[in-house]
This record gives C-alpha cells, structure tokens and sequence, in this order.
C-alpha cells in the first residue's frame, strides 16, 4: 500500500512530533522520575511506528485498521484502582456506553488496578500516544503544571460539594485546558472522595503523626504537608502501598475509605482518622492527537458519553466511600476515630503553613476561586 502523506497525516504526525519533543525537553529536568533509558525507548517505538505505518499506510495511534471501512478507533484506558471503586466503575460504564454507542467504531479497553502500568508511567505514554486516555489523580502533575496542586491544600474543600462546584466553575473549566502544550487535553474531572489518615496508631492530634514514615502520592506538596506534622513523607506509586504497609516499609498513609477498602490497606493498618483533610480526584485526559483524529461525529458522541458518565459517577461517590467505611467498621481490623471540632481546627492550624509554601506557584486568584466554592451560597 502507498504511504499516506496527505496534508492532514502529516499535521498529525507533526504534532506527535511535537509531543515528543515536549516530553524530551520537560524530562530532561525532571529528578528521579524518568530515565533517558525510557526517553530513549519511546523514541525508537515512535520511529518503528513512523516506519510501519510509512511501509503499509494509513492507521493512527490508538486506531487499528479495518478493511475497506473506517478505523476501528482502540483507546487504551489504563488505571490504579481497584473495579470497584468511584474511577473503576465510571472507566467501566464509559467503555460500555462508547462501544454499545458506537459499535464497530470504537473499542475502550480498560486496565484496571495498575495491571498494564502505574500513574506517572500512564502520564507519559498518554503524552506519547501509547495510551489515549487516562483518569489520573490530580495530585501527579505538578512537573507539567503547578495549578493542579490547588486541589491538595489541607482543609480548602470543605466537601465534595465545593469541589464540584469549583470544578464546574470558570477557573475549574480552565484547568482542562492547562496540559495542551504537553500533548494531553482535559476533558472532565472525576471524583472519588475526601481523604483520611490511616497508622499503626491513632492519630487524634497533629503531634501523633511526628515520627511515622507516611506513603504519598507523587506530589512535592503532600510531601511538604507530612513533613510540616514532623513526619517522614515517602513518594510512592499507589500499587507498592499495601506491601509497604505490610512489611514496614512505610508506617502510615492517606486515601479515601474507597481505597482504603479496595486496596485492603484496612487489613494491615489498625487505626484510621476521619479527618477529611483533602480531596482525591481525577484529571481525565485524552492524547490530543489522538483525539483529533477522530471523526467529528465519534467525537462528540464520546465526549457527550463521558459527560453521561461524569455526572452519573461523581454522583455515586460519595455513596461509594460512605459504604467502604462501613466495610471497614465491618470487618472488625481497622478502628476509625472521629475528630471533635476542636480537634479538626487543631489539624487545621498545623497544616495551615503548606498554604503559605505554595501561594505563590498555584496562584492566589486559583486559591480564592476555590476558596469561594466552599462558602455556603446566599
Ligand atoms: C493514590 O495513589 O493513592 C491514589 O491517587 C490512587 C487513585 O487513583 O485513587
């Protein structure tokens, strides 16, 4: 078959292009996270693509040929948690949907409970077009983008409420646009619920927490928000965690009851504290190249499934968590402490500093437009 080298191929391949040179650029600085091993590995994967696709013509990243027909378009969905929870459940119903909506054109195949790759790894291969879509914490992103990091100050979000109330918002509906230069467009945020400590003892006041090797996420703020409680804060991807708890490694975390009971951490950590300190939620973002490859109809019908999926989801979650914690009260292993007033305000002020690190680089226009989200409404 003759290459195709029609002008819209080559835009697309000029902007995978792009992609590539982006990731190079922003990894060369990044510490620890990315070797030039693996740069190195998705550029020869990128050229055998260039050289496969140039010998036999036609197909895109992420579609697969069909004959004589349209590409049947393959989205390759990979995520940590288990199928159960908040994320699990709405990747779930957002493949059934697509493809009962679009049948022939379109196949989602999701990879749940980290099985095909973990979080940052996902980050990169959406960016590279290995995968096409991902539901990633938005705690992951502060090497491509610092605004992301409003959603982890201690305390800002009062409730799920006032997270979906700013994400709907105008500067909520903005932050979807903020990783374009790197190749990856937002197109929804999803929750999954507030977060709780969990130790191997309670954890009632802030010095509690001195001394204790805590897990957390990829973030360079949760790392500062352990450390201002005199903890030891070790980043970690989320499917290490259970083995760390069990065997030492790290003495203590932080997740939702969904987590925390899909995940089994209840099983090898004796005390929980509903402190409800911050938020877990999820950037769902597509490769752009990717997406703009896809006919305009398939498109809109995928974006307004997901939006489908979004509202039906992100109004589940809550209900999701609420049953985990009672899970875990259930199975007798773990017992949960409820803070008083005095006590959450004391938790409050000692995390209250991290705010004061990070104003600067998130924006205090970001903070406020967040801040106002958890105000009652006249
Ligand atoms: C974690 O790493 O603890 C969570 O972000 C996992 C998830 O996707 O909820």
């Amino acid at each position: 078959m003759a290459s195709d080298w029609s002008p819209a191929s080559l835009a697309r391949w000029l902007r995978v292009g792009q992609t590539v040179l982006y990731r190079i650029q922003e990894r060369m600085g990044v510490k620890g996270m990315r070797t030039s091993a693996r740069i190195l590995r998705s550029l020869l994967g990128f050229s055998l693509v260039l050289v496969l696709l140039s010998a036999c013509g036609g197909g895109g990243e992420g579609s697969s040929g069909a004959a004589g027909g349209e590409p049947l378009y393959v989205i390759k969905f990979p995520h940590v948690t288990a199928p159960a929870t908040p994320k699990g459940q709405m990747a779930q119903r957002f493949k059934e949907l697509a493809e009962e909506r679009f049948r022939g054109r379109v196949r989602v195949e999701v990879y749940p409970s980290a099985q095909l790759m973990e979080d940052t790894e996902a980050i990169e291969a959406l960016a590279f077009g290995e995968v096409q879509m991902i539901a990633t914490s938005l705690s992951l992103y502060d090497r491509l983008t610092p605004k992301f990091q409003v959603f982890d100050l201690p305390f800002l979000f009062s409730d799920l409420v006032a997270v979906e109330r700013f994400q709907r918002g105008p500067a909520g509906r903005e932050l979807l646009g903020a990783l374009t230069e790197h190749g990856i467009q937002g197109l929804q945020f999803w929750h999954n619920g507030m977060k709780q400590f969990s130790g191997p003892r309670p954890l009632i006041a802030p010095a509690d927490a001195a001394g204790l090797k805590f897990r957390v996420m990829e973030s360079d703020l949760l790392q500062a928000q352990i450390e201002i409680l005199g903890g030891s804060p070790q980043k970690m991807a989320f499917g290490e965690v259970y083995q760390a708890l069990q065997t030492g490694t790290v003495d203590a975390q932080e997740n939702t009851w969904s987590n925390i009971y899909s995940s089994k951490f209840f099983e090898v950590q004796p005390y929980m504290t509903e402190s409800n300190h911050g938020y877990i939620g999820y950037f769902v973002g597509v490769n752009a190249a990717f997406w703009q490859s896809l006919p305009e109809d398939l498109r809109a019908g995928l974006t307004a499934t997901l939006d489908e999926v979004t509202l039906w989801g992100n109004a589940r979650s809550e209900a999701i968590n609420v049953e985990d914690r009672q899970r875990i009260i259930d199975s007798g292993r773990s017992e949960i402490a409820v803070l008083t007033p005095e006590q959450v305000a004391e938790w409050q002020a000692a995390m209250r500093p991290v705010w004061d690190q990070f104003r600067d680089q998130i924006g205090a226009d970001l903070i406020d437009a967040a801040l106002a989200s958890s105000r009652p409404r006249e």
